[in-house]
């Protein structure tokens, strides 16, 4: 919940701008998720721009109806844009989202024909009590059990372990390669050897420009989900240019 619409759009502009001028060839799939309201407007400043597309923070797990105040998949759709982030961290701890909502909202996801960016990661006392393992899995089959092997080659992981998000402490590559192998090797017997290196796993927390080149070089980081260092566009180009790299 950061930026009006007019810093919104500029920041958008700006990364286009930037994105414009490295080389295309090279290009990573880069998204931008800016808040609700802001989704149509910074869509056109991207003027669908092949390597930059849009996604939304969040959405309903219902179609239609009497929602008030929900956003649905296919309304995000409506806006350009074609992924969805879904059980994000403070979804779950700060507005209660259970696993159970969660599988609804990447079914949503699904029928909308958006690419839903499920998150998971681990608390601190998970971390500390070394049940780190057993809550991803959990979080992985709650959301993902009853996908296709279509649905999931459209689904994106993103690991991000609580205690690193917003916090300046970073998971080391060692700690970030683990459990994406893990992931990676949860999808495996379900979905295929091929499938399973096909999903983008991302790795969020604490990302900045100063830490993504080691996070970037473990063979199973395909890329990052951004905060805080999303907010300037300098930064963020800094990021898509180590994932060039
Ligand atoms: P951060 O946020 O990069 O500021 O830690 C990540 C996130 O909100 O997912």
């Amino acid at each position: 919940m950061n930026k009006n619409l007019h810093e919104s759009i500029l920041l958008a502009d700006d990364i286009r701008l930037g994105v414009d001028q490295l080389v295309r060839s090279k290009l990573p799939t880069i998204l931008v998720a800016p808040a609700f309201p802001f989704l149509y407007s910074v869509s056109q400043t991207l003027g669908g721009h092949p390597s930059i597309a849009t996604a939304a923070q969040n959405c309903s797990t219902e179609r239609c109806g009497a929602f008030t105040g929900d956003v649905s998949a296919d309304m995000i759709r409506s806006t350009g844009a074609r992924y969805v982030i879904i059980g994000h961290s403070e979804r779950r701890s700060i507005f209660g989202e259970t696993e159970a909502l969660i599988c609804r909202k990447v079914l949503a996801a699904y029928e909308a024909e958006l690419s839903p960016i499920l998150c998971i990661g681990e608390k601190l006392e998970d971390r500390t009590s070394g049940k780190y393992f057993d809550v991803v899995k959990k979080q992985l089959e709650s959301a993902l059990s009853s996908c296709s092997g279509e649905q999931i080659l459209k689904t994106i992981i993103a690991y991000e372990p609580v205690w690193a998000i917003g916090t300046g402490v970073v998971a080391s590559s060692a700690q970030a390669q683990e459990m994406h192998a893990f992931i990676r090797q949860w999808l495996t017997p379900s979905f295929s050897m091929e499938y399973a290196k096909s999903v983008p796993i991302l790795y969020g927390g604490s990302c900045n420009p100063g830490n993504v080149r080691e996070l970037f070089s473990c063979p199973d980081v395909d890329g990052g989900l951004i905060g805080g260092a999303s907010l300037q566009a300098g930064d963020f180009l800094s990021i898509v240019k180590a994932a060039m790299e």
